[in-house]
């Protein structure tokens, strides 16, 4: 999501323009008959991990994560890349083969795209999807009482920053890259099953940035738990070393403000609350009445579900 630059677009007014520069929403949403609407959304950005077929992967896991964020289902993409000139040829590929395959796996069809010459490789994708607008998740659907849901664990930004200093272990940067190479697509499906009103991708504005636009767009607050938060088991070690994105310093700058800890939290823990994510979970806002099937059928469906906390009257996000 790019932050808008809002004053250009403010005075132009388009009835089938759904979701604009003016929401804070995850895509972009076009009316096209009464049950069917248009989602639109691009990102890209530089590697996160060594491996190019991974890097592919997750980029366009990334790129795909914004369509389901609004309850839709992603059909078309581009490719779009920058890349070194002096890249070798056999790793290029590599890259754009793991967006392949990872977009074959949404079942979209990936029907061009455009490359670039620069210095450091840049990937993701364009992507077309189709919701239906009366059924769309927005971020201004949370109701006091109901219970927030997370579909991926937090702390890949911790890890993968670990990773780019060589301080991180294996099978920890093999935990990270599988659950950021995972789609969102059953969690999508989930939420479309069960008629919910109110979600978002968590990703670089961390669980706190995403969880505040939430709540301040729906006019609540959050109040999260941190011990039922699904924190990534090696990411205290690495918190512990401080190998956080510089994001994570940013994101508390910014959002710390309307963040109240009343659990005492040291900072490494708390660093853990800003963590930028790539490709990290839907947080999805479900009914109280509704979370105990909707628990069941995620276990049903295998899809990890982490109940984390609740909506509740008031504003900004209590941990407690
Ligand atoms: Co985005
Ligand atoms: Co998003």
């Amino acid at each position: 999501m790019l932050r808008p630059i809002k004053d250009v677009y403010a005075s132009q007014h388009f009835p089938d323009l759904l979701v604009g520069m003016d929401t804070p929403d995850d895509a972009a949403v076009w009316r096209i008959a009464e049950d069917r609407a248009i989602v639109m959304t691009t990102d890209f950005f530089t590697p996160v991990v060594d491996d190019p077929y991974h890097y592919g992967a997750i980029a366009a896991a990334n790129s795909l994560s914004d369509i389901y964020a609004m309850g839709g289902r992603p059909f078309l993409a581009l490719n779009i890349a920058a890349l070194p000139p002096d890249l070798p040829v056999d790793i290029s590929a590599e890259i754009v083969r793991g967006g392949a395959e990872k977009t074959r796996e949404a079942g979209v069809v990936i029907a061009g795209g455009h490359t670039i010459q620069d210095k450091e490789p840049k990937y993701g994708l364009v992507v077309l999807g189709f919701v239906d607008p009366r059924k769309m998740l927005t971020k201004d659907g949370a109701r006091p009482g109901d219970r927030l849901v997370l579909t991926k664990p937090l702390s890949f930004g911790v890890v993968t920053t670990a990773l780019k200093q060589q301080k991180a272990a294996p099978e920890d940067v093999a935990e990270v890259i599988e659950w950021m190479s995972r789609l969102n697509s059953k969690a999508a499906d989930l939420a479309v099953e069960f008629e919910l009103r109110a979600g978002t991708d968590i990703t670089g504005y961390s669980l706190m940035g995403h969880g505040l636009e939430m709540a301040n767009t729906s006019g609540t607050g959050f109040r999260l738990e941190f011990d039922r938060l699904p924190l990534l088991e090696s990411s205290k070690h690495y918190a512990e070393m401080g190998t956080f994105p510089g994001g994570a310093a940013n994101n508390r700058m910014y959002y710390g403000k309307s963040v109240t800890l009343s659990a005492g939290l040291a900072e490494p823990s708390e660093m853990l609350l800003y963590d930028p994510q790539t490709s990290g979970g839907l947080l999805l806002a479900v009914p109280a009445e509704k979370i105990n099937d909707f628990m069941q059928r995620a276990s049903e469906l295998e899809q990890p579900v982490w109940e984390i906390g609740e909506v509740i009257e008031g504003r900004g996000i209590e941990v407690v």
